[in-house]
């Protein structure tokens, strides 16, 4: 299995709105007619001209349904979400039971203060709730020590620029092999035919498959193709290469 990263496209094409003025997205999860109770919704603030961690790009939302429908795995699991920008799927998965810590680059402290008032509008409070620390990937700085166990690791969307690819590998390989048995679950968006991460888990010693996306948002009677926006999704699964 190949592990190319695709298509292309231009990244800043969703942003379809001009104003600058932060808005609220509301994203809703569940509430079918089978079970209209079960319904989970959350507020997301965007500036939609900020920098790219300020809006919640189309891998965020399908990555959020999906952990959304398997919410009763994810009592009291512990998570950690890279590169999270607007958070939807770490904030999805606390409210569904998670103990959830969700981080960005530590040198974007607007954006990491960004995802602390994500968490304050679905009240969420930062440190008690839910924690937001500063990571950046390929660096392993105290932050990344300091992490609790993991059970999962997420990401939406960090996949948008080959020249750090390496980067989060690195630091997925060395969060794997500290909490064994873990997996990094992730969203990536295809933008060039040229893009591939094939010889990178090769390199360090991870496994990669690709997760069906096909019932995703059912439950909800969200159909992906509207986040998706023309551009093509993938979701994958990456573990610790087993022992031979
Ligand atoms: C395309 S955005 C995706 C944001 C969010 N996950 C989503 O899907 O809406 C990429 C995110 O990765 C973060 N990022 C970029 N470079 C990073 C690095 N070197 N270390 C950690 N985070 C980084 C950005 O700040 C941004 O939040």
């Amino acid at each position: 299995m190949r592990f190319h990263m695709n298509g292309s496209s231009d990244e800043n094409d969703i942003v379809t709105a001009t104003a600058s003025a932060e808005h609220i997205r509301k994203f809703v999860f569940g509430g079918g007619a089978d079970a209209p109770e079960d319904r989970l919704e959350i507020k997301i603030p965007e500036i939609l001209q900020g920098a790219y961690s300020f809006y919640t790009w189309p891998c965020a939302p399908i990555l959020a349904h999906f952990l959304w429908e398997r919410r009763q795995t994810l009592m009291c699991k512990r998570i950690l979400e890279l590169g999270a920008g607007t958070a939807l799927p770490g904030i999805v998965a606390a409210k569904c039971g998670a103990r959830v810590v969700l981080s960005d680059n530590c040198i974007l402290p607007k954006s990491l203060a960004h995802i602390q008032k994500s968490c304050l509008t679905n009240q969420l409070q930062p440190g008690v709730d839910i924690d937001v620390v500063g990571l950046s990937w390929g660096l392993l700085l105290n932050s990344v020590f300091r992490l609790p166990v993991l059970d999962l690791i997420i990401a939406a969307d960090c996949f948008y620029d080959p020249s750090v690819f390496e980067d989060i590998i690195v630091t997925v390989a060395f969060l794997l092999e500290r909490n064994r048995g873990a997996k990094f679950i992730f969203t990536y968006q295809e933008r060039s035919a040229d893009w591939c991460i094939e010889a990178l888990l090769k390199k360090w010693k991870l496994h990669a498959s690709t997760i069906n996306m096909d019932d995703i948002g059912k439950q909800s009677g969200v159909d992906l193709l509207e986040f998706m926006g023309g551009h093509t999704i993938h979701l994958l699964e990456i573990t610790l290469n087993e022992p031979e």
